[in-house]
């Protein structure tokens, strides 16, 4: 059996004033995963991605990815395994073109500029972003290009991991869609694993494997999807509640719906085989 390519092991994460934001934070991913990280504001989840990258430290305990501890690790070689793209991606652009953008990471781990050159033209590919862009200030394109320009400038270092801050906040259910299903591919076609941060339940429900849950920087539930869903009680400490069609399955357990339901269509066929005989 190889081992988790991430390891985090009583992570404790204590801002500068004094503020414990994770306070013993365990479990492993392994590559190729699909995993979102829930949780009311302020519970935790964009300071462990950011422990999970090596932009912090910890305060205590340790992550380990690919073999790699944290602590004594340089961030450059951090953040070419696990990538993080923010929340906001104005926070993230600072080049004055797009190539440049994207070639920053590449640049940043001094490789040879073919090298480089190759890089950005496969995480533009990737991601869909034209050549005709490569010119243009990223600042003055549309909120989904910069996003896009965000995510490449990320897949340019190739990390394994990428993690993804709230990417369809403030998108319309079409553009989330079309987010979503650029993730999954990444995630079927490329094999990164995939953490996504979220607060869309039915995103969730549709998308994500397996749910960490956290809450006043604790895991509140770890597992698959389904069953995280399971426990509208334990979701109810951080203030979550399960999809709207997952909770009306639990409110009709008793006529034979499965508390794990997800999605509608998962609940018509559920419909379909109970009234069937
Ligand atoms: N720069 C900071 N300095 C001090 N406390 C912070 C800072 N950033 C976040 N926090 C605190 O850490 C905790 C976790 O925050 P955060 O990781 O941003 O949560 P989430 O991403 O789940 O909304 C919160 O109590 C928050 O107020
Ligand atoms: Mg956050």
């Amino acid at each position: 059996m190889t081992s988790p390519f991430i390891e985090v092991k009583h992570l404790v994460y204590r801002y500068p004033d004094g503020t414990l934001a994770l306070d013993d934070i365990n479990l492993t991913i392994d590559e190729g995963e699909m995993i979102t990280f829930i949780g009311q504001n302020g519970s935790g989840k964009t300071t462990f991605s950011k422990c999970l990258n090596g932009l912090f430290k910890p305060t205590g305990g340790d992550v380990i990815v690919d073999g790699h501890n944290s602590k004594t690790t340089p961030i450059v070689e951090m953040v070419r395994r696990v990538g993080y793209v923010f929340q906001n991606p104005d926070h993230q652009l600072f080049n004055s073109t797009c190539w440049d953008e994207i070639a920053y990471g590449p640049r940043n781990i001094q490789l040879a500029e073919e090298e480089v050159k190759e890089r950005v033209e496969e995480a533009a590919h990737v991601v869909g972003l034209d050549k005709s862009y490569f010119k243009e200030h990223p600042f003055f394109l549309p909120k989904g290009l910069r996003q896009r320009v965000a995510i490449a400038s990320i897949l340019a270092l190739r990390p394994r991991v990428i993690i993804v801050d709230e990417p369809t906040t403030g998108q319309d259910a079409q553009q989330s869609r079309e987010i979503m299903d650029f993730l999954v591919e990444l995630n079927e076609e490329h094999g990164h694993a995939i953490i996504i941060i979220t607060h869309d339940m039915p995103i969730v429900a549709r998308y994500a494997k397996r749910v960490v849950a956290l809450g006043r920087g604790h895991i509140l539930a770890d597992g698959p999807t389904a069953e995280v869903f399971s426990h509208p009680e334990i979701l109810a400490q951080t203030f979550i509640e399960p999809p709207q069609i997952t909770q009306l399955a639990q409110r009709t357990q008793d006529q034979g719906f499965s508390p794990g339901t997800l999605t509608v269509e998962e609940m018509i066929a559920q419909y379909q085989q109970l009234t069937r005989t």
